[in-house]
């Protein structure tokens, strides 16, 4: 039987994948344990309405389970334009900003979503929040490839906050992403300007930094 916080989770997804997902459609897919309940939702639709369907996924995770789910898999090579893109959050405010990336998969979950006409977040009442921070006290998660973290944990220090190196649980060292990078989690401390603040780290490697 299911605890309480997973039929959340099941039926937010389950609900995204009838309203949004439609026949001959290329679907991203997710990861982390909410995304898991859509894929199921997927393949179940899948063998019951015979809906012809690619999944595009997001992870060494969701790519996993849309092959032991019998799902069909393409990539953007294939299929640069994605129909629909559903995935879980860490955390989301009342503007619809997220946290992503708390299970490490962040980059190719942007860039699927980025190539998707419609974004569908699923999440449980424990992501809703006012403020981001609020529920999520790990931080943003920031990908960095490994010879810049020190450079780039330098400049987030420089716009406040705490940004710590994950560091593996099952491995001495540091998490290593699916595309063998490092992950910086910027615990921040009163930022409000979400979009300022998203377009500032990712524009890290543009601007040289002057000494101090
Ligand atoms: C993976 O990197 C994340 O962005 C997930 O989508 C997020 O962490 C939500 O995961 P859960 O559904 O497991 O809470």
């Amino acid at each position: 039987k299911l605890q309480p916080i997973e039929v959340g989770k099941k039926s937010a997804a389950w609900k995204a994948v009838d309203h949004h997902v439609m026949d001959n459609f290329i679907v991203g897919v997710g990861s982390g344990s909410t995304a898991v309940y859509a894929m199921e939702r997927l393949a179940l639709r899948v063998k019951e309405e015979g809906l012809k369907i690619l999944c595009v996924p997001t992870s060494f995770q969701s790519r996993q389970i849309v092959k032991q789910l019998g799902l069909s898999l393409t990539d953007l090579e294939e299929h640069p334009q994605v129909d629909v893109a559903i995935d879980g959050a860490d955390e989301v405010d009342y503007n619809m900003t997220l946290i992503k990336g708390g299970g490490g998969c962040l980059t190719q979950e942007k860039i699927v979503s980025s190539c998707s006409q419609n974004f569908i977040v699923i999440a449980d009442h424990r992501k809703d929040s006012k403020e981001l921070g609020q529920n999520w006290t790990k931080g943003i998660p920031i990908e960095v490839i490994p010879m810049a973290f020190v450079p780039v944990q330098r400049r987030l220090e420089k716009l406040g906050g705490t940004p710590v190196l994950r560091m593996a649980i099952a491995k001495a060292g540091p998490v290593i992403t699916d595309n063998g990078n490092f992950i910086i989690d910027w615990k921040f401390s009163e930022v409000r300007e979400w979009t300022v603040i998203n377009q500032t780290i990712k524009m890290i490697p543009v601007f040289r930094q002057n000494r101090t």
